[in-house]
């Protein structure tokens, strides 16, 4: 069985816009799933079909083969979520929040306190877990908030934008936390994000959505060879020839793209036999950023 599943999913908003258009799509379980595209992509408008707070304009979704839109109750016992702006109590404290939402889902305090003690320590919150939420810091609220959606031990979460606004060194442990979470306990991820340097850390797996349709989905590898297949290979040497077509980018440096690793042999062959002394080669491949700008342009270019 699917842990997510979209099929034909598509959302028009009461006024005309259609922020999802006919995105079919799955996740096994255990993925860490990097959702990706730029403002008003329709990340969130996805995010809020699969937990049941938009009905669907056309196509459906499920949640461990629950549909949200007959039972959301059964989906929200499954998921936890972490949106943009979380709402939880001011009045009450971090750890009261905790056990608070753990009661919801029927766990009583006794049980959820360990649990809910345990999540403040991961997440650097348990010297201000008695303090009223009132005085927590905007980073300190959403850390809060992802405890909040992991206190009834969630099979799926649904992230959306978890650490804008925590800084690196937060950042890094929440990504640390979600992958350990995927790795150890099996959870599956939806993570919606714009911080590509991050989610190609965390995330197994990637779509990439853009005006609300789905561009492209698949690993980074199959997203590297389906639309930016191309190597850069980095040389630090005396001279190479000029036969090769090398850019030189710096003193004593050259680049130049290549299609396959196979080629990097001959190159170097060739400096050598030019009497080039060779210092440094390395190869780097197109990153998560690059191949995102490569499919984002030519989605406007087609658009042409
Ligand atoms: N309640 C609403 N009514 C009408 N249109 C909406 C509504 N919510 C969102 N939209 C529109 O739907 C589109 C998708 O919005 P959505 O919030 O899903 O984008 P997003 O990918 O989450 O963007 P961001 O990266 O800025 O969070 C946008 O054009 C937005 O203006
Ligand atoms: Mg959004």
């Amino acid at each position: 069985m699917q842990a997510v599943e979209l099929q034909n999913l598509s959302k028009i908003y009461p006024g005309g816009k259609q922020a999802v258009k006919q995105i079919t799509l799955s996740l096994n379980q255990g993925e860490v799933f990097g959702f990706l595209g730029p403002n008003g992509a329709g990340k969130t408008t996805t995010v809020k079909l699969l937990n049941g707070m938009l009905i669907p304009s056309e196509g459906n979704c499920r949640v461990f083969n629950i549909d949200p839109v007959y039972e959301p109750e059964k989906v929200h016992a499954i998921s936890g979520v972490v949106t943009e702006h979380a709402q939880m109590y001011d009045n009450l404290t971090g750890l009261e929040n905790l056990i608070f939402y753990a009661s919801i889902f029927g766990i009583s305090s006794s049980e959820s306190e360990k649990d809910a003690n345990s999540l403040l320590k991961q997440l650097n919150l348990e010297e201000a877990k008695n303090r009223k939420l009132s005085s927590y810091s905007t980073g300190m609220r959403q850390r809060l908030s992802l405890a909040r959606a992991l206190i009834h031990h969630p099979r799926v979460l649904f992230l959306d934008e978890p650490t804008s606004g925590l800084d690196p060194e937060s950042a890094q442990n929440v990504n640390r936390m979600i992958q350990l979470l995927a790795k150890n306990e099996g959870i599956t991820v939806f993570l919606c994000t714009h911080q590509l340097r991050y989610a190609q850390e965390i995330c197994t797996r990637y779509g990439l959505i853009e005006e609300g349709k789905l561009l492209v989905s698949g690993t980074l590898e199959e997203l590297r060879a389906k639309i930016l297949a191309r190597i850069t290979l980095c040389i630090r040497a005396t001279k190479v020839p000029d036969m090769l077509s090398f850019k030189k980018i710096g003193d004593q440096q050259y680049e130049i793209d290549i299609c396959s690793e196979n080629e990097i042999p001959g190159i170097v062959r060739q400096i050598i036999e030019s009497n080039g002394d060779i210092y440094a080669v390395s190869a780097k491949k197109p990153t998560l950023e690059d191949i995102y700008f490569a499919l984002t342009s030519n989605a406007k270019e087609d658009l042409k």
